[in-house]
């Protein structure tokens, strides 16, 4: 596989003006070993073939790790948006529109989607994502879905307990244990990762709590949705399974802030959600000084988050969650890597993967000082230029 032949001082950040910069003609070469992934194959031709390329004073960073999106969906919801901006609140139950129009596609049409999102995510600089199931919420249609997520990534997250569907309206309960029971079964075989949407309006911690223990006991890592509409035990759940990640953290006491800062547990958050549903943003400062591990993911779903874009989610943690720069683009490479307990992506290093963008800028901070702007001059996955 292809790695950068030097280590920078500033591993997370390669910046061309900085003492952690890529010199103009940076080589880029053959290691020949294994990076030891938590997921999919490495490109390994064992030829002695070197590229050179110039990035003429250009900022070079690891590609971005997007360690929460849910990609495989069907239909729109810009009409539910629109009534947000107009003074609605966004609720959990919009959910089960998706679920409807994802499950009356066809799989071409839930693949062609899926294929559209990836070749965004990579011209945006994202080389490494995680995608979730959750808008099937039948055995065969979330068995359909994560076994669809696997075509394009390793990290598939089994969301059965995303809502409760219509069907199972007056016995949650019931619906709790067909996910921890036969759809567990089905999707168990396509998925790394087991998640659950801990949260008023979708399920209790104790319902969460089965979901998570099943999965885990069928081998799967655990990741939560936790503490986005509301305060609740989202995130203490997550700490007390150690989950890898616990999700948006919007709504943090003290006691939530301390169980995540002495524990592995990521928290991830999430800024295009925020973005478009008008809420209050998550406090990365007071994660960050409390010595909480943050990532930034995009959540790119049709419903709070309509956004694959992590420059996006770097501007606007710069702007309004007290992240600097460096911390952002930490969160949005190293970080999600963290999120998805991998240590070959994020970062750039002999040995890791050569996932890397090259910025049309001479900064990382042009990242959040020129937001909306179209930055991304060229992205390499394990060595091969994909946009
Ligand atoms: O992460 N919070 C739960 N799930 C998604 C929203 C999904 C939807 O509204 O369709 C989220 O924000
Ligand atoms: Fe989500």
């Amino acid at each position: 596989m292809l790695a950068a032949a030097t280590a920078p001082t500033r591993p997370h950040v390669a910046d061309s003006g900085g003492s952690g910069g890529l010199d103009t003609h940076q080589k880029w070469q053959h290691t020949g070993g294994g990076a030891g992934s938590g997921g999919g194959a490495a490109t390994d031709d064992s030829s002695e073939a070197i590229t050179v390329v110039d990035a003429a004073g250009r900022a070079v960073l690891p590609g971005f790790v997007d360690s929460h999106t849910h990609l495989v969906f069907a239909g729109d919801r810009s009409a539910e948006f629109e009534a947000r901006m107009a003074g609605r609140r966004y609720e959990a139950g919009g959910i089960r529109s998706t679920v409807a129009a994802t499950r009356a596609a066809s799989d071409d049409e839930l693949r062609a989607r899926l294929a559209g999102f990836v070749d965004e995510l990579l011209a945006q600089g994202t080389t490494t994502f995680e995608v979730k199931s959750g808008y099937g919420l039948t055995v065969a249609d979330e068995e359909r879905a994560v076994r669809l997520a696997r075509e394009v990534t390793p990290e598939v997250t089994f969301l059965g307990a995303h809502v409760v569907p219509a069907e199972y309206a007056e016995d949650p309960d019931a619906y709790v244990d067909l996910v921890v029971g036969p759809m567990l079964e089905a999707c168990a075989p396509h998925a790394r990762w087991i998640d659950v949407f801990c949260e008023t309006g979708a399920f209790t911690p104790e319902q969460s709590r089965r979901v998570l223990e099943a999965g885990a006991a069928r081998g799967l890592g655990v990741r939560v949705h936790g503490n986005q509409l509301g305060p609740g035990g989202g995130v203490r759940l997550a700490v007390a399974l150690d989950a890898a990640s616990v999700d948006h953290c919007t709504h943090l006491d003290d006691a939530d802030v301390a169980a995540l800062a002495g524990s592995s547990t990521v928290a991830t958050l999430l800024p295009g959600v925020e973005f478009s549903t008008r809420e209050p943003y998550p406090d990365a400062r007071r994660l960050l000084d409390a010595g909480v591990t943050v990532a930034l993911a995009s959540d790119c779903n049709p419903g709070s988050s309509f956004t694959s874009s992590l420059p996006l989610c770097i501007a606007v943690a710069v702007r309004d969650m007290g992240m600097t720069v460096d911390e952002a683009v930490w969160a949005a490479t190293a970080g999600g890597a963290a999120a998805l307990r991998r240590t070959d992506v994020g970062v750039i290093r002999p040995g890791a993967r050569a996932d890397l963008v090259l910025l049309d800028a001479p900064s990382v901070t042009h990242l959040a000082y020129r937001p909306g702007v179209p930055l991304i001059a060229g992205v390499w996955k394990d060595g091969t230029r994909r946009a």
